[in-house]
């Protein structure tokens, strides 16, 4: 399938798919369940291609080369490269830079686990690196009051809630940045996070409630009854 949708101008945008998790809390590799007739994994492939001049989708080591893999993407979308994750989501996206051809300007990390991510999603954070941030990621002002704790549960204060974002992926970097935050072994929950800890400037762009993440069976049923109305 051919990409659809212009880039902006001068930029090569390739996308980290990954779809290389264990599910813990879903009970399984929710990746590879269906919404519909598509698995999250084609899901989001689907749109990581329309966005992109080349996507590397990550999946666990033993279904590289696999039939399920490639052959499985819904509707011809394959990947131009399939590679091996490793035991956390940032060793993951390591693997998968690594795959990265060094003409990509701009390179988007997005999660298999949310199937619903818009061209709209990668467009918001595409565009803001492309007007100069290092890095974008969709957010959203939480709906709930977010108390800060110890331990032990005792609240050591109430963070003022219009400072706060839920972050979501697609997530957008400059090559050259998420490179460097990669260099080294560095853990977080976002590739977004490694990059601040490097001092590159994060901007957030506008996300959407469809984005959501599918973590535990409660959010795939959701999904499905999203699905089966049409979204
Ligand atoms: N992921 C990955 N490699 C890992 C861990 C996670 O590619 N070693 C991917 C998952 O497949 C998912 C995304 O990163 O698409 C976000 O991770 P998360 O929602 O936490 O998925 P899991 O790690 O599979 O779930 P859990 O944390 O419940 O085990
Ligand atoms: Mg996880």
């Amino acid at each position: 399938m051919s990409p659809v949708g212009k880039r902006p101008d001068g930029e090569r945008m390739w996308t980290i798919v990954l779809a290389a998790g264990s599910g813990q809390r879903f009970g399984a590799m929710k990746q590879f369940e269906t919404i519909g007739s598509r698995r999250l994994v084609d899901w989001s492939m689907d749109t990581a291609r329309s966005t992109s001049d080349g996507v590397v989708l990550v999946v666990p080591a033993d279904m590289v080369g696999g039939e399920g893999v490639a052959s499985g993407v819904a509707n011809g979308v394959v990947p131009d490269a399939v590679v091996a994750g490793g035991a956390t989501r940032s060793e993951s996206v390591r693997r998968g830079l690594a795959a990265v051809p060094a003409e990509a300007t701009i390179i988007c990390v997005h999660d298999a686990a949310r199937p619903f991510a818009t061209f709209e999603d990668y467009r918001r954070v595409i565009d803001a690196v492309h007007g100069g941030a290092d890095g974008a990621v969709p957010g959203l002002t939480p709906a709930d009051t977010i108390k800060l704790v110890e331990e032990d549960g005792v609240v050591v204060s109430t963070l003022p809630r219009s400072a706060l974002r839920a972050v979501a992926t697609p997530q957008a970097f400059r090559a050259s940045v998420l490179r460097a935050a990669h260099t080294g072994s560095a853990e977080g929950t976002d590739d977004a996070s490694l990059v601040e800890a490097n001092g590159g400037r994060v901007v957030v762009v506008e996300g959407s409630v469809m984005n959501r993440k599918i973590t535990t069976p409660e959010d795939m049923a959701w999904a499905r009854a999203m699905q089966a109305r049409e979204i």
